[in-house]
């Protein structure tokens, strides 16, 4: 027995130093402590020894046992400091997506769906001045909306030319209007979407920076008639197939004569009385539009005898509200990981 011991120990010592990797110490785990290791060969003997031999070889081997467990996890321990350990079945962290903001797609949605029928995008200035931001779009001098409380003016050098006026936040994308019309000749047809700024108060519908996107086209017979297509075409690709427009007369400087324009209801189909989305109306306003007013061709040097023009103004987050269903504007601007996975 004393030699077998003996010799067991020796020749674990020995393949203790060869264990270079982790999977050699686990090889010997196998080898000298599993269901087949000699260490258990030697403790069925011990039974069968006399009563003497039995007390002294059961607890030499058990010793010999846990000498080989410590050694065994000591070495790996040493193993594993050594190289780096790499376990490959460990499930890897979870990777999310990102995802472009809400506003960006239907923006883009809105554009794509007019360059669909013919018009080009064209992005304006967020600086504007108030030359193109009121003066060029007929916007008279003592209209409220010039007033700072309706527009941010900004604290920076006027601009050289003086009839520019001072320079703002621009508080509706119609300059694009003016900035395109002085640099093309007609046809033209444009659309320009992005930022606007006006000094609200923040609320479930309201905020001081929203998104707009500004349409107009320019020819020598433009009509009323083109208008109406074109944003019944706008309207159906956008929301629904099935949806109608209602034009309400109404009144902007730029356009003569203006349009207010609501699309029938796409969830109740203008029936409900109980609608979520319309409140029983059965219409939703979406946009204000006209034939492009004769001063303003004149100012941005378009001969109004010889070309028409309409145009149409949109904001971004009233169709997105209506149409992702979204209840309060200022989830948009929150930026918060679950809002925003959503889309
Ligand atoms: N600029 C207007 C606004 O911000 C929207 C608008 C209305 C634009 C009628 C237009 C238009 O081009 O014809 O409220």
């Amino acid at each position: 027995m004393e030699i077998k011991v003996k010799k067991l120990e020796e020749e674990f010592g020995k393949d203790l130093l060869i264990a270079q990797t982790p999977s050699d110490v686990e090889a010997l785990r196998i080898k000298y402590l599993g269901r087949k290791a000699e260490i258990n060969q030697l403790f069925s003997i011990v039974p069968s020894l006399s009563k003497e031999a039995k007390g002294v070889w059961g607890k030499n081997l058990n010793i010999l046992k846990n000498k080989i467990t410590f050694a065994l996890s000591e070495k790996s321990r040493g193993l594993n400091t050594k190289e780096e350990k790499i376990d490959l079945t460990y499930p890897s962290a979870r990777l999310t997506r990102g995802s472009r903001h809400i506003l960006n797609v239907v923006s883009e949605e809105i554009c794509s769906v007019f360059e669909k029928l013919g018009f080009t995008v064209v992005e304006g200035t967020e600086i504007e001045d108030e030359w193109h931001n009121f003066s060029a779009l007929n916007i008279p001098l003592d209209h409220p909306s010039r007033d700072a409380f309706d527009t941010f003016y900004l604290d920076i050098p006027q601009p050289q030319e003086k009839h520019r006026g001072k320079f703002l936040l621009r508080s509706h994308t119609s300059p694009s209007q003016a900035r395109v019309m002085k640099l093309s000749k007609p046809p033209i047809a444009v659309v320009s979407p992005g930022r606007v700024y006006r000094p609200d108060s923040v609320d479930a519908s309201h905020s001081f920076m929203f998104h707009q996107v500004e349409g107009f086209a320019v020819d020598e017979n433009i009509n009323f008639a083109h208008l109406k297509g074109v944003l019944l075409n706008f309207a159906r690709l956008f929301f629904s197939p099935d949806v109608n427009l209602r034009l309400r007369p109404h009144f902007f400087p730029f356009t003569e004569p203006s349009a207010e324009v609501d699309i029938s209801c796409f969830i109740c189909k203008g029936k409900q009385e109980k609608c979520s989305l319309c409140k029983g109306k059965g219409w939703l306003e979406i946009l204000g539009c006209g034939m492009i007013h004769p001063e303003v061709l004149k100012n941005c040097g378009i001969d109004p005898k010889k070309y028409k023009g309409f145009a149409f103004g949109m904001g971004v987050e009233r169709p997105a509200m209506l149409k992702y269903g979204i209840n309060d504007i200022r989830l948009f601007y929150e930026n918060d990981v679950k809002f925003l996975e959503q889309f």
